[in-house]
């Protein structure tokens, strides 16, 4: 039963009285609910779309969370990734979902319950990029379309990890620490340790001549790019980007959408046609 059904209204999703259940919530700045908001958009429309042409539908959620969070300020409590998954309308054949932290896990598992008890999904606990030969197991090679979520606090999806989703058809949605912790960080942290978060998340260890020769202010833009060429060497062609602002409208993370297929990013444009305020975006 999905939420709508168990509720019996049509309403957004995001518009429903959660309950503080006493398990884990984390806190969240308001500016999450626009990946909340893309995500959930995508996520019905991809759903319904796939759901007569492909037997096999997952979602996978690498850095799942607890499955409510709490907005910091005003205490609102909202649905974060993998709770949205699991209560799309036409659901999800199976949700591989991924989470580090073990109060997180348990308080996720008792909310998917709760919220989505005919969801199929599996959680593993631990790092995602060692989780992720697991999960592969679990994805069919053939006959399936996966989306996956990569919402990390930093850059801490591995390029290998990538590559491995790469071998099935998955379309991925990255949360790019751009602007959080890549470009912070990268000259004391990262520049002297060849094997750095940067390294890794990257792929390659080019970026040095390229971030050293790039004005600071550029310097987003050129991690973006360099991430996408990237993903274009595991077979992606498709890609956009979407910045998210805070509430002094400095940009703090990018959203990547990044796909094989031109119906793809069609299906993330109409996504993001609207924003969570209902302004249109103009792009
Ligand atoms: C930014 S939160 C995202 C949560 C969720 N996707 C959401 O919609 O709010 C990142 C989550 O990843 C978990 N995490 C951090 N490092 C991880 C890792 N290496 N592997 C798996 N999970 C990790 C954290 O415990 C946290 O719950």
């Amino acid at each position: 039963m999905s939420l709508m059904g168990k509720f019996g209204t049509k309403c957004h999703m995001q518009q429903y009285e959660l309950e503080d259940d006493k398990l884990v919530i984390p806190d969240i700045g308001w500016w999450a609910k626009k990946k909340y908001h893309f995500l959930e958009n995508y996520l019905k429309i991809v759903s319904k779309a796939m759901k007569d042409k492909w037997p096999h539908r997952q979602y996978l959620d690498l850095f799942s969370g607890a499955g409510i969070a709490r907005i910091k300020g005003t205490g609102e409590l909202v649905m974060t990734s993998s709770l949205i998954a699991a209560s799309v309308d036409n659901q999800f054949s199976f949700l591989h979902l991924c989470e580090r932290d073990q109060e997180n896990c348990i308080a996720l598992e008792s909310r998917l319950r709760r919220y989505s008890p005919e969801c199929k999904f599996k959680i593993y606990q631990g790092d995602a990029n060692d989780c992720i030969d697991q999960v592969m197991d679990g994805i069919p090679k053939r006959n399936c379309l996966a989306v996956a979520f990569v919402d990390p606090f930093g850059l801490h999806f591995d390029y290998e990890t990538a590559r491995k989703l790469s071998t099935r058809k998955v379309d991925l949605i990255v949360l790019l620490a751009d602007n959080m912790d890549a470009m912070r960080n990268w000259k004391k942290y990262y520049e002297s340790n060849p094997e750095s978060n940067l390294d890794r998340f990257i792929g390659e260890s080019g970026w040095r001549d390229a971030f050293n020769n790039s004005p600071t202010e550029r310097l987003p833009e050129k991690f973006r790019l360099r991430y996408i060429e990237q993903l274009k060497k595991l077979g992606y062609q498709f890609f956009e980007t979407t910045q998210v602002q805070n509430t002094s409208n400095r940009d703090i993370y990018t959203l990547l959408y990044a796909t094989e297929h031109p119906l793809g990013l069609k299906f993330w444009d109409e996504a993001r046609a609207i924003d969570e305020k209902g302004q249109r975006n103009l792009f």
